[in-house]
């Protein structure tokens, strides 16, 4: 490397944030899909940037996330790791990547890692996935878990519904969350499941909890980017808040844009060069 190469900065890496819980500092995750918006998530703070498997729903504009494979995740993985300078890069396992045994979970991890750039992973499930979440940790690579609603099992659950409401329920999303914890997972999601129980969850773990749709008791939270940039005004979810109605700023845009371009108002000279040939 030159002398005169800007130093890379330092990115946030799981240790680190298994010390904002012990500090008490709050956790900001975003998800991200391309170079572009890792930029300006990253830009922004986020502590964590998140290539979700929502990638199938957002992105490719499937109704689930059931579709999604390990080439996407390491295609948008290689893309997002691209646009940051400081945020932790966690990608997600896409489904059927981990399911069938601890060493297909290691296989497929492994390849996040070297494909995706990814410096932890994310799995559903908890008792379930300890198994596997303990032999991919034991590998040195760090595991974030999802428990509560894991968009990968919606037809087992019947859609993407609320979980835990009664005591049973609740009782097995702890054990879940405390599997997860055991087995060796540096960070948690907690998804859609009541603010009691995320709560009591995050009072229970050691490791952080990062909520979406649990509350605000949580040690960090996590937003689909799509939903709190307002890019969809068709989803509005009880959890998420928009701190942006970009939908119509686009559309109003795009349209200006075409109206100008039928008008032959755009481009003008300005916006073009002279050769000696034109002059
Ligand atoms: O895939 C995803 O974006 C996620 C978050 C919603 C937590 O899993």
């Amino acid at each position: 490397m030159s002398s005169h190469a800007p130093a890379p900065q330092r990115r946030v890496t799981a240790p680190e944030l298994l010390a904002m819980k012990a500090r008490g500092e709050a956790i900001a995750m975003v998800t991200a899909y391309d170079a572009s918006m890792a930029r300006l998530v990253d830009a922004a703070g986020a502590d964590i940037v998140l290539v979700g498997d929502s990638v199938g729903m957002v992105v490719q504009g499937q109704p689930d996330t059931l579709r999604v494979t390990l080439d996407d995740m390491a295609y948008h993985g290689r893309c997002v790791a691209a646009g940051l300078a400081r945020a932790h890069l966690c990608v997600d396992m896409p489904f059927m990547s981990y399911q069938v045994s601890a060493a297909q979970a290691l296989t497929s991890a492994g390849k996040r890692v070297q494909d995706g750039r990814a410096q932890s992973v994310k799995l559903e499930g908890g008792v379930r996935s300890a198994p596997a979440i303990r032999a991919i940790v034991e590998a040195g690579i760090p595991v974030v878990g999802h428990v509560g609603l894991t968009p990968q099992s919606v037809h087992a659950m019947g859609g993407f519904k609320v979980q835990g409401k009664d005591d049973a329920q609740a009782q097995r999303i702890l054990d879940d969350a405390l599997a997860v914890e055991d087995a060796g997972a540096f960070c948690i999601v907690l998804e859609m499941v009541p603010m009691e129980l995320a709560a009591r969850i995050t009072e229970r773990l050691s490791i952080p909890t990062v909520g979406i749709g649990a509350g605000p008791a949580c040690d960090g939270q996590v937003l689909v980017y799509h939903d709190l940039l307002g890019l969809d005004a068709r989803f509005q979810p009880r959890f998420v808040k928009r701190y942006a109605h970009l939908e119509g700023t686009v559309t109003d845009a795009v349209t200006a844009y075409v109206r100008e371009v039928k008008a032959r108002t755009f481009p003008t000279r300005e916006h073009g060069w002279v050769g000696r040939s034109g002059s």
